[in-house]
């Protein structure tokens, strides 16, 4: 594999998660193969899971990891094309992606939406521009519009936690004081497409994801209605996609209870605002899946970084 970029690079899920699985049995198995290996992660934003979980998948691999918070620490970086830069930004992308492309065998990158210029967001400009402007293999560390290495997560932990054949997964809308990005979201959606799950989502009228991620996904605006049989309850805010970047709505209906989610599993991607997205008496509980979430995300990142390995 080239680049991870987008849930579409994930040619046969169940092969991935079956992959993903023997190295969580044994994750030391391929420490061999990235020896002498350098993974360069570029943060333009802030993390937790994602900046140690990557970094932890390429330590399990024999790679030597350097990582870099850009926003801050580096040059501001200029994505313009033909632009006279006589203004904040002191480095070109095509002079900064090709320079790291010298110190590292792969570079991972998080650059998060601005969630004001819609079409700026979905050009995918700082991903797009690495992947273009470096000589080695990209991954997609959470961008402006999607979040791979998550969904990918997501789907290995549904698959170790499901005692049926086709359970029923939901993706529900939550409340969240500010606006958030669509990526989670999107790579969910994106995921449980590829997966053999029931698969709905909830959110309030106003909330509906990007319709040419969502297709033909039932999408209910009666939370308790999507609710009925859930086996899985994935929990996630994101702010307006049709009123692009606004919060329309903070009052805690929408907030994941014990009473709503019954026997069915919780799921969140993490950081979480407890007692707005849910309630404690969820996350406390015995039917929270999330620790397990963040456990996977190394091993979701080390099968990730093993497939570009072995095409290097
Ligand atoms: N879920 C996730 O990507 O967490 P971080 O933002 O802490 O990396």
């Amino acid at each position: 594999m080239k680049n991870y970029t987008h849930i579409n690079d994930i040619d046969n899920i169940n092969s991935w998660i079956e992959e993903a699985r023997e190295i969580k049995a044994n994750p030391l198995a391929n420490f061999e193969l990235g020896k002498n290996k350098t993974l360069g992660l570029l943060f333009f934003n802030s993390s937790l899971r994602t900046r140690l979980s990557t970094q932890k998948a390429a330590l399990n691999l024999g790679m030597n990891p350097i990582v870099m918070n850009v926003s801050g620490d580096a040059w501001g970086i200029e994505f313009g094309d033909g632009t006279v830069m006589n203004g904040n930004t002191a480095e070109h992308i095509k002079e900064a992606a090709a320079v790291v492309s010298q110190y590292c065998d792969v570079i991972a990158v998080r650059a998060f939406p601005t969630l004001t210029d819609k079409v700026k967001d979905e050009s995918e400009q700082v991903l797009n521009s690495f992947a273009k402007f470096a000589s080695v293999p990209i991954v997609n560390m959470e961008s402006a519009t999607s979040h791979p290495l998550q969904g990918l997560t997501d789907a290995i932990t549904i698959a170790e936690n499901t005692t049926k054949k086709k359970p029923k997964v939901v993706l529900s809308w939550a409340p969240h004081i500010k606006a958030l990005p669509h990526a989670v979201g999107n790579s969910f959606v994106q995921a449980m497409q590829k997966m053999d799950v029931d698969f709905v989502i909830a959110n309030p009228e106003g909330y509906n994801l990007n319709s040419q991620i969502t297709k033909d996904t039932p999408i209910y605006h009666n939370q308790k209605e999507a609710f009925k049989n859930a086996d899985f309850i994935y929990a996630k805010n994101w702010s307006s996609y049709e009123d692009y970047g606004k919060v329309l709505k903070t009052d805690l209906d929408w907030m994941i209870t014990n009473k709503k989610i019954g026997n069915a599993k919780f799921m969140h991607c993490l950081p979480v605002r407890r007692n707005v997205v849910v309630a404690d008496e969820v996350l406390d509980g015995e039917n929270s899946l999330v620790i397990e979430q963040a456990n996977n995300r190394t091993y979701a990142a080390q099968l990730v970084l093993k497939k570009i390995l072995e095409d290097l």
